[in-house]
């Protein structure tokens, strides 16, 4: 049957089928490294991949990652897509796909900070160069761009901040300059945002966050053209051992059955709070794409189908204040992640991004009191009761 199905039925029929044998609906899973060949021919076959989709070491995939593979393609539009052991694996094969000892990658500035980390400190060691610049000022990417550099790359919303990056300007300059443009779509989903449609190459993802949305997988996706995720596979994730293992790819397979159902509880939670915050006397600066106070709100309606499940801002008091404040909340918990169930809550500059220097947190957009909050899919009524008797513990201090 064709694919012309929409969101939420490819979420749950695209890329799976009945198990012939067992009749079961739900996937199986396979943890087998080793498989059988029926002659050395076949297995050299299935080596030199003149054997479409077939799995032959558990370090290069196996079948029940295969399946989510393919769901993930089927969900962003892309050809092909190869499920990795975190969103970092993801992220540092797409980089290292593209640039070799001697090579420079343009970068957003306000990116995750494992992102942050892994360029400053990891990269370089293998002679690859970086630049963070602005990159919605087309001038500032044109003139980061140098004769070696080989990629783009660029975090939408980003975290977090919620800075927007307009996709489809960026995509331009890439193809103009003849580069792949690689987008971190985590935040947002291919629910929420589908970038290859709107000019980039590739997207990656932290699966650990929404698409599994269940907070007990670590796991990422890279997606793309065939050839590039076949080079991928076969001499990065391979090589370097970050396969998705079969457990994770099930948990991730059931997780995205409710993605778009999850998804659209996130927004109308965040949506609401943004609002909440904004209209407190303790909280100043509250940066939600789905404010019309955001700066980028226009950009935010033409690129994404809905605004996410995140908002950040700063309590009155700097970061002292902040921390009190995140110290009283009784229901939001105190966590390094996002995209679960439960609303989560963190102070960037000493949590996750704590890899970049304070003195250089300014440039990255990110202000020293942020406090970022994801929220969770519990009633908007009982997480809007927890902030404001947490504010109350505040106002006294203030
Ligand atoms: C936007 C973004 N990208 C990538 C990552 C890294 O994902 P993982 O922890 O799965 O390696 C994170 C983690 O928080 C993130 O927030």
């Amino acid at each position: 049957m064709t694919k012309k199905w929409n969101f939420n039925t490819k979420a749950v029929h695209s890329a799976q089928t009945p198990d012939p044998e067992t009749r079961a609906i739900s996937e199986a899973i396979v943890p087998a490294v080793a498989y059988s060949f029926e002659s050395a021919e076949a297995a050299a076959g299935v080596v030199n991949g003149a054997e479409e989709d077939s799995v032959y070491y558990g370090r290069y995939g196996n079948p029940t990652s295969h399946t989510v593979e393919k769901k993930i393609a089927a969900l962003e539009g892309s050809e092909d897509a190869l499920g990795v052991s975190s969103g970092m694996a993801a992220i540092s094969i797409a980089m290292l796909a593209f640039l070799e000892h001697g090579d420079h990658v343009v970068v957003t500035k306000d990116v995750y900070g494992g992102t942050h980390k892994f360029l400053t400190s990891l990269a370089p060691r293998f002679g690859i160069e970086y630049s963070f610049v602005d990159c919605n000022t087309a001038g500032e990417i044109e003139k980061a761009i140098k004769p070696n550099t080989k990629a783009l790359y660029i975090e939408t919303p980003s975290n977090p901040s919620l800075t927007l990056v307009d996709i489809e300007a960026v995509g331009k300059i890439a193809d103009e300059h003849n580069i792949p443009l690689i987008i971190d779509n985590t935040f947002m989903t291919p629910y929420l945002q589908r970038p290859l449609e709107i000019g980039a190459d590739v997207v990656v993802h932290s699966a650990t966050k929404y698409l599994n949305g269940h907070g007990d997988v670590i796991a990422g996706f890279i997606c793309g053209d065939k050839e590039t995720i076949d080079h991928m596979r076969q001499n990065l994730m391979g090589d370097l051992g970050q396969n998705l293992n079969a457990w994770e790819s099930y948990m991730i397979l059931r997780g995205l059955k409710t993605l778009g159902l999850r998804v659209e509880r996130h927004c109308q939670n965040a949506m609401e709070i943004a609002e909440f915050l904004e209209k407190q006397p303790e909280i100043e600066n509250v940066y939600y794409p789905g404010l019309p106070s955001h700066p980028q709100h226009e950009l935010a309606l033409k690129q994404m189908h809905g605004m996410g499940g995140i908002v950040s801002f700063e309590v009155k008091g700097g970061v002292e204040a902040g921390k009190q404040f995140i110290n009283a909340l009784e229901l939001a918990m105190i966590s390094f992640s996002l995209g679960d169930p439960e609303t989560l809550v963190q102070h960037p500059a000493s949590m996750t991004h704590s890899s970049i220097p304070e003195e250089e947190l300014a440039d990255f957009g990110i202000p020293k009191g942020l406090i970022r909050l994801s929220l969770g899919l519990e009633d908007a009524e009982d997480i809007i009761q927890d902030l404001q008797q947490a504010l109350q513990t505040l106002s006294v201090k203030i």
